[in-house]
């Protein structure tokens, strides 16, 4: 079942025209051109019920601009979203009981409030039962180990505290969706795995449907099964990450330490360059194995180490913002 299906959406910001200078400035005043950017341009999309999708892109590509949409927070100029088989925008309020926001940038918390009076807050602007909330808050407590600042007011918390409370926040109705921007954005190692960890725990926990949008590839690494990208406003792919790896670099190379030197072709590889006892042969996944080929070589010289080499994911998903760019 889709839990969420989004088809056709645009947004277009109003932009200003400004002409430079004094002469500009004066004239600015008098008449003002317009002109729109699409942000969004024209995005279809379907997510499932309990699925985790990193929605990624470059600075500037859009990413945001959805997620207000879908959590209702900002008008499409056309298309349709729907949540749950509701819209946002008809009924927000309805769809937001379902939904749970973070915007990594900027917090949620009330940032004069200890983060404890601001969990109750919500608990009362949510209408949260005395018995859900205090189930929530422990559950959340145990993954984030919130009671160790629950009394610090929020201006004073670090930024990976301040990230943890918002995700309680926005957690403690026990929402069915999580749209989650930037969620481990300026976070230590430490911290950013246990965001990792915790959106990890929430989905098989609880089925929570999540939708990431991050510049850190390791959290889609870690977490997504499929990923979405866009740039400019449009999607450039959609499917999961080994789909795309395969697609884009279907390369592998194999470093063969051997004994002693040798130069030992092979059909199914290209020799990339023998260098003393060393070897570097570079090969396609769906033509032959790396088990193979090494058992293949090993035929004709005893080989001492091995080293498998990978595309490297940052390099593979440059290559696939760039052909966005260029138009595929
Ligand atoms: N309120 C606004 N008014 C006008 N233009 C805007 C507004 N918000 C965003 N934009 C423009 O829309 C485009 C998309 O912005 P958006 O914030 O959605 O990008 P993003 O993918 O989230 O980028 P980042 O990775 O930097 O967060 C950008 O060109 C941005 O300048
Ligand atoms: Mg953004």
């Amino acid at each position: 079942m889709n839990i969420i299906e989004v088809s056709h959406l645009v947004k277009e910001y109003k932009k200003i025209k400004k002409d430079k200078g004094l002469k500009g400035a004066v004239k600015n005043l008098f008449v003002q051109d317009v002109e729109y950017v699409r942000a969004v341009d024209d995005i279809s999309f379907e997510i499932e019920k309990g699925d985790i999708v990193a929605y990624i892109g470059p600075n500037g590509a859009g990413k945001s601009t959805t997620v207000k949409m879908l959590s209702g927070i900002m008008q499409p100029t056309s298309g349709e979203i729907l949540i749950n088989g509701i819209s946002p925008q008809k009924e927000r309020k309805r769809v937001v009981k379902n939904l749970g926001v973070v915007f990594g940038q900027r917090s949620q918390l009330n940032w004069n409030l200890r983060l404890g009076e601001t969990f109750d807050l919500l608990k009362r602007i949510y209408q949260i039962d005395d018995a859900l909330y205090e189930k929530n808050i422990e559950m959340l407590d145990e993954i984030f180990k919130i009671s160790e600042f629950i009394d610090t007011p929020v201006r004073q918390l670090s930024l990976g505290q301040r990230m943890r409370g918002d995700l309680v926040a926005a957690m403690l109705h026990s929402p069915e969706i999580l749209f989650l921007d930037e969620p481990t954005i300026g976070l230590d190692v430490e911290a950013k795995y246990s965001v990792r960890k915790f959106i990890k725990e929430i989905n098989e926990r609880s089925k929570t449907t999540i939708i990431l949008t991050t510049h850190d590839l390791g959290d889609v690494q870690e977490l997504c099964r499929r990923l979405i990208i866009i740039n400019d406003g449009k999607i450039i792919e959609d499917g999961s990450l080994d789909e795309l790896v395969d697609r884009i670099a279907p390369y592998r190379q194999l470093v063969i330490d051997f004994y002693h030197p040798a130069t030992i072709q092979h059909p199914k590889a290209e020799l990339v360059s023998v260098e003393e006892a060393r070897a570097v042969y570079k090969f396609r996944k769906d033509e032959i194995t790396a088990a193979r080929l090494i058992e293949d070589i090993s035929h004709t010289a005893p080989i001492k180490e091995v080293g498998l080499q990978e595309a490297k994911i940052d390099d593979i998903i440059r290559t696939a913002y760039q052909q966005g760019r260029g138009g595929i």
